[in-house]
């Protein structure tokens, strides 16, 4: 029998996961950048500079954005400390191509680097970067146990991953509200402005499918990092999470 996993709420085939969700990012890469914005009205920008903060990121570090998409965290990064190596990393090809059109178009390609790859299976020898970031990312591959565990062995010792990820919100009141806006809303939203309401409803079931805040700490902890840790924001419906490579 193949192994199963969810694409949202569908039960799909581990093998078939990537591919579908290849779909989605290949579909929406072009109205990436404006949905993020209707949708979260401009907070997913606050939420990646708190990443950022959070990140205590070093003058010199070597430094691998997984899933990159479009470049929002790479751009933070590389603005604000130019002698960093930043390594922009997506599975697909479109929203790569997004973002290195970006990084020229706005001047923050000195000192990036482009690689299409998966964040489960990472081309890079062990200890090599002293923090990785992941903007909501994490959820939507096939295996996170497997990522975790790249992504630890091939940060340095001491070296930081940090995950910026929708999570489960606090407040049962605000959890329904938050349900209706993302079952009813968001489709709409996905279909008026990129005309593609199936992508946006594939973004809210994946959202109710990924692991909420404490699990994911767990899941940290058994991929082997340490001194794991979790910032809510906007009462839960967001969360970053940070662990240590020793
Ligand atoms: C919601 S976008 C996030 C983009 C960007 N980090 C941001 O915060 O705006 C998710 C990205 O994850 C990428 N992705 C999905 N599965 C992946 C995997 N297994 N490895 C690397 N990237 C993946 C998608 O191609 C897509 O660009």
């Amino acid at each position: 029998m193949n192994k199963k996993t969810h694409f949202g709420f569908q039960e799909v085939d581990e093998a078939d996961k990537s591919k579908f969700v290849g779909d989605v990012f290949t579909s929406v890469a072009k109205n990436y950048d404006v949905m993020n914005d209707a949708m979260s009205f401009g907070m997913h920008r606050l939420w990646k500079k708190i990443l950022v903060e959070l990140a205590s990121v070093g003058e010199k570090d070597v430094i691998l954005d997984v899933a990159s998409g479009t470049g929002d965290i790479s751009k933070l990064i590389s603005k604000e400390y130019p002698n960093t190596k930043v390594f922009m990393s997506d599975i697909n090809y479109e929203m790569l191509d997004e973002g290195r059109n970006r990084a020229i178009d706005e001047s923050f390609d000195d000192n990036c680097y482009f690689c299409q790859l998966s964040g489960e299976t990472l081309p890079f020898k062990d200890n090599t970067f002293d923090l990785i970031t992941v903007g909501f990312g994490l959820r939507n591959f096939t295996n996170k146990e497997y990522g975790l565990k790249e992504m630890r062995r091939c940060l340095k010792k001491n070296g930081k991953l940090l995950i910026l990820e929708f999570s489960k919100p606090m407040n049962p009141i605000f959890s329904k509200l938050y349900d209706w806006y993302s079952f009813n809303i968001l489709p709409r939203l996905g279909s008026m402005l990129a005309n593609d309401s199936d992508s946006y409803k594939y973004l809210a079931e994946s959202i109710r499918m990924h692991p909420d805040q404490e699990r994911l700490k767990q899941m940290m902890e058994s991929a082997g990092f340490n001194e794991c840790r979790f910032h809510n924001l906007l009462n839960g419906v967001v969360a970053i999470h940070i662990g240590y490579h020793d």
